[in-house]
């Protein structure tokens, strides 16, 4: 369930965006109803194990917004409805908060303590090399690790970890590389127009 980025659910959750003055004013009870229903349909419907998770964004940048401490409060909601997963959504697993909670640690870090293995995470963000995917399960204390960018520039990066051709995966895409690396084409013309998002040789 894709409780980040700014969409439906994440409008509910946000105090930045919630001016409801009905039952969903309690930020937490949209998604609460949502994954209850999504959970019935799939008792309901599903014939083999179907997976739940839900990815958040963990803070938002305007004020009043969401901070770590209404990010902790969803999850203690989210554990108890017990989910198979939750999905950190940012850009960098090594960000520090902004707000609400000081820490030299990544918000990753901190959710994952916060989580304490209740429910199993996945971390994503900038995870460019084995050795950063490494690093994520282990200081950032995920249990999995989301990739990307990376990926979209090497779709071969699992192979060859798997494979010990670490030293082979691509870092960067080259301007002729559309086609081999599969990109469809409104994608490529965004990786080659936003600068900063996406390594390409220039
Ligand atoms: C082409 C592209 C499309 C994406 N679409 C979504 C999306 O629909 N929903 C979402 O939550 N995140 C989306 N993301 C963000 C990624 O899930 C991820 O959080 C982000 O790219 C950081 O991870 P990375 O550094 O491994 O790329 C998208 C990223 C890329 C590159």
């Amino acid at each position: 369930m894709h409780g980040a980025s700014g969409y439906l659910i994440q409008q509910f959750v946000s105090p930045h965006s919630n001016k409801r003055k009905d039952e969903f004013e309690n930020p937490l009870l949209f998604p609460i109803k949502l994954i209850e229903e999504v959970k019935r349909v799939i008792s309901e419907h599903a014939k083999k194990p179907f997976l739940i998770g839900y990815r958040f964004s963990p803070e938002e940048p305007e004020t009043p917004g969401i901070t770590m401490q209404e990010t902790f409060a969803l999850i203690d909601e989210l554990v108890g409805a017990d989910l198979d997963y939750l999905h950190i959504a940012t850009t960098n697993a090594w960000a520090k908060p902004r707000l609400g909670i000081v820490s030299e640690k990544s918000r990753t870090e901190l959710i994952a303590e916060y989580i304490d293995r209740r429910v199993p995470l996945i971390g994503v963000g900038s995870i460019h090399t084995p050795d950063d995917a490494a690093h994520l399960l282990e200081i950032g204390k995920t249990d999995f690790v989301a990739i990307g960018r990376a990926i979209i520039v090497d779709p071969k990066w699992v192979e060859k970890v798997q494979n010990h051709k670490e030293e082979t995966i691509s870092q960067q895409l080259k301007q002729d590389q559309q086609h081999e690396a599969v990109i469809p084409t409104p994608l490529w013309n965004l990786i080659l127009e936003v600068e900063g998002w996406f390594p390409v040789e220039r």
